[in-house]
């Protein structure tokens, strides 16, 4: 791709487990833009809760996580051996760990909360300034930058997710059934959607991409072949 083409900001947003991070990062792998998980960001902060004692019975002491929100450093940084950036918080290498289930079973709540939402929106609006951006979440069509050039709403159907997720894990050695894998995707898509704060939903310019039946190339290519000047 030429240098000389406008660099613009891509935001890829939808349901729970449909692979949104996966074809992000291969997106901006081939156009060499920044690649940013923002489900990271939330579930970091999902992870220092979880350690601090803030969610109890699926309920988080909001006025507590809100005193605590100024110790609570989230960034990424760039890891040699994977090309990829990792998400950190407070100097230590989350990234492995924030992805376990324990953490995806407490992490709605804690993106629903208010005072999470205006701190990691306002750093992600700060890694976006320069444009060259594929970033994929919940509200990065309607919320974080509702100016970007293309908006990619992905969707696949709930079984279909849950064996993508279930596998994963299982890959990576957890012990997790493919029952309480479904119901978690299920109800994090319901308490996202119906949340106050920025609740998932299409952008009204965002195009649909339902994966269900496509494979990892066919999605990559539907998306390419949505950038203008390839
Ligand atoms: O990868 P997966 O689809 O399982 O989820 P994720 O992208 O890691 O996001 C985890 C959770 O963070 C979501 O279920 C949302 O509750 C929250 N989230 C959000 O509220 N806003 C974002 N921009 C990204 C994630």
């Amino acid at each position: 791709m030429s240098e000389n083409i406008k660099k613009i900001i891509i935001a890829i947003d939808g349901h729970s487990s449909c692979g949104k991070s996966t074809v992000a990062k291969e997106i901006a792998g081939k156009l060499n833009y920044i690649f940013i998980d923002s489900g990271a960001m939330y579930r970091a902060v999902t992870l220092y809760c979880l350690r601090n004692n803030l969610i109890k019975n699926g309920k988080v002491d909001i006025a507590q996580l809100s005193t605590n929100l100024d110790q609570i450093k989230v960034y990424f940084r760039f890891n040699e051996e994977t090309r990829h950036n990792d998400i950190w918080l407070n100097g230590e290498n989350v990234e492995q760990e924030i992805r376990l289930l324990a953490v995806s079973q407490n992490v709605s709540p804690v993106a629903a909360v208010a005072e999470v939402r205006h701190l990691l929106v306002a750093l992600q609006q700060e890694m976006g300034k320069s444009k060259g951006i594929v970033m994929d979440g919940r509200d990065i069509g309607t919320v974080v930058f509702p100016e970007a050039e293309l908006k990619i709403f992905m969707t696949a159907q709930p079984d279909v997710r849950a064996k993508r997720r279930f596998d994963e894990l299982t890959a990576k050695g957890e012990k997790v059934s493919y029952e309480e894998i479904k119901a978690n995707i299920i109800e994090r898509d319901r308490y996202d959607e119906t949340r106050d704060e920025s609740p998932l939903r299409k952008a009204d310019d965002a195009i649909v991409l339902d994966n269900s039946f496509m494979t990892r190339e066919e999605q990559f290519e539907w998306i390419l072949s949505r950038i203008d000047g390839r």
